[in-house]
Formats: C-alpha cells, sequence, structure tokens
C-alpha cells in the first residue's frame, strides 16, 4: 500500500493547467529576411479560466494564438494542452478569427457543422446541437440561409457557433467582435460570458478593446511591442456574473486605466 498517496486536499482541489505555454517565441522565415515576431512567452492558463490579451498592432497577439491553436510551427518552446504538446490542431479547440470565413457555397447550418464533418463526429447529435447553438445566436430563421445573405454580425455569429458545436473544452478567438457596431459587440460579450459560466470552457480571448478584456476575463495579458512579450498581468477580481453597470465600478475604472497606461506612450492599440 505504500505505494498509494494521499492527494492533501489543497493540492486536490488546485484549478489543472489548460493551456501551457512554455519559452514560445516565433520568427517568420520570408524571403525578405527572418521577421521576429513573438519573444519567448510563458504563460499557464487553468481549465475553465477566462484570460484576455491585449497589445499594440502588429505584436504578435495572431501569432500566439495561432501557435496555441496548432496552426503554425513555434520557432522556440512550446504549447501543452492537457499535458500534451500542441503539433496540428487539436480536436478540443474551438476557433473564432477576426474575420468570419464562413464557406460560401455553404448553408449557415452547414457552416456550422464543418467541425462535425472534419472530425468525422457523429452527425445527429451535432446536427440538434447545431441547431440549438443557431437559435441561441437568434439565428434560427437562417439556418438555410447563405453567409451573403446575413449581416456582418450575423456571419460572426455563425464563426461563434461553428467554433462550440463539437463542444471543445478551449475556444480561442482572435478580435472576434472587431467588426462589429457597439450594441452587437456589447451584447456578444453578455452572450459570451453566459457561455464561459455555463460550459465552464477555457477561453484565450484576443481583442483590441480593453473594456472589452476587463469585463470579461479572468486576467488580462498585456503585451509590449512587436516582437511582442508579456508585458504584464493583471487579475480581474470583479465578482461574477458581470453586468454593463459594472464598468463604473472603481475597480473597473482604476484596472481599465492601469491597462491602458501602457500604451499611452507609445500610441494606440490594435
Ligand atoms: N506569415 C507571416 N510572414 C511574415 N511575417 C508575418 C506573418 N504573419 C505575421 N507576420 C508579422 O509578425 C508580426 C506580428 O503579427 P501578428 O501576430 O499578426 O500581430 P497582431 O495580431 O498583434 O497584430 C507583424 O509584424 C506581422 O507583420
Ligand atoms: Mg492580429
Amino acid at each position: 500500500m505504500a505505494h498509494l498517496r494521499v492527494i492533501p486536499k489543497s493540492e486536490a482541489s488546485a484549478p489543472r493547467s489548460m493551456i501551457e505555454i512554455r519559452n514560445l517565441a516565433k520568427t517568420y522565415r520570408t524571403r525578405g529576411g527572418d521577421v521576429p515576431s513573438l519573444r519567448p512567452i510563458n504563460l499557464d492558463i487553468t481549465e475553465g479560466e477566462f484570460v484576455a490579451v491585449v497589445g499594440p498592432s502588429g505584436c504578435g497577439k495572431s501569432t500566439l494564438l495561432k501557435l496555441v491553436a496548432g496552426l503554425i510551427p513555434a520557432t522556440e518552446g512550446e504549447v501543452q494542452i492537457g499535458g500534451v504538446a500542441v503539433k496540428d490542431p487539436p480536436d478540443d479547440v474551438g476557433i473564432v478569427f477576426q474575420s468570419p470565413v464562413l464557406l460560401p457555397w455553404r448553408s449557415v447550418l452547414r457552416n456550422v457543422m464543418l467541425p462535425v464533418e472534419v472530425r468525422k463526429l457523429d452527425r445527429e447529435t451535432h446536427l440538434a446541437r447545431a441547431r440549438k447553438l443557431l437559435s441561441m445566436a437568434g439565428l434560427e430563421d437562417f439556418q438555410n440561409k447563405y453567409p451573403w445573405q446575413l449581416s456582418g454580425g450575423m456571419q460572426q455569429r455563425t464563426a461563434i457557433c461553428r467554433a462550440l458545436v463539437h463542444d471543445p473544452k478551449i475556444v480561442l478567438m482572435d478580435e472576434p467582435f472587431g467588426a462589429l457596431d457597439a450594441m452587437t459587440r456589447e451584447r456578444m460579450n453578455l452572450e459570451l460570458q453566459r457561455i464561459h459560466h455555463e460550459t465552464g470552457k477555457t477561453i484565450l480571448l484576443i481583442t483590441h478593446s480593453i473594456p472589452e478584456a476587463v469585463f470579461l476575463a479572468d486576467r488580462v495579458v498585456v503585451m509590449s511591442e512587436r516582437p511582442g512579450t508579456i508585458a504584464a498581468i493583471y487579475e480581474v477580481t470583479l465578482p461574477r456574473p458581470r453586468d454593463l453597470e459594472i464598468m463604473g465600478h472603481p475597480t473597473f475604472v482604476d484596472l481599465t486605466q492601469k491597462i491602458r497606461a501602457h500604451f499611452y506612450a507609445r500610441g494606440h492599440l490594435d
């Protein structure tokens, strides 16, 4: 029995690391020369955590997200998801890009079903899930329409449904609401918060909106100029669920000001 170890309570209940980023760096090798885009980054994201990343334009935010998603190879270091080194896009990840990148020849529903087909998952159960997500996103009457028949906001909501259809544990989002008007964006923020609260997914969100980052995240990672690295990490201790009024809370105002101060001297955010 000596080999049986009793796990101390504190350790048993400690949050598990979901995404481990270790000395991760990227230099794009182009014909015009090397483009250093990310200096070594170290970051642990725990299961169920919501992390937002802000930083100046071109500092390597999208590069970071693509590395975590296994879409491009790292120059140095690695990303582990659930303890396994990421080489290709993992099944348990959903991605939302800045532009919705829907396939124009597929209906809304068939666009949402794409990850299910790619992963060869059960069609019937996921079809029901796709329909439920679309109706949650206010798109139930548009399932059989084509992307060009939708507004930009509706297309982006379709892309979000597509990222969630296979119920991934991790959702990576690269400025998903950048193209939306302010009202739609606020609604999407509330919706995203609800999804995070109800499903406990681990979310990594890149955004150029500091208030959006503070409103949604457990931690806000601030990146420095290209080649970017982590300049600071802010913990957001505001209680959840948060409503839009929280933006007037002294802690909220203080945090957004502190984060903004990183960029005062050097121009604006992406
Ligand atoms: N495929 C690529 N080849 C060469 N350089 C790239 C490539 N993708 C991005 N870069 C460069 O890497 C830097 C970081 O880009 P990116 O990660 O898109 O920044 P951000 O998302 O923060 O705006 C930029 O200078 C960009 O021009
Ligand atoms: Mg980008």
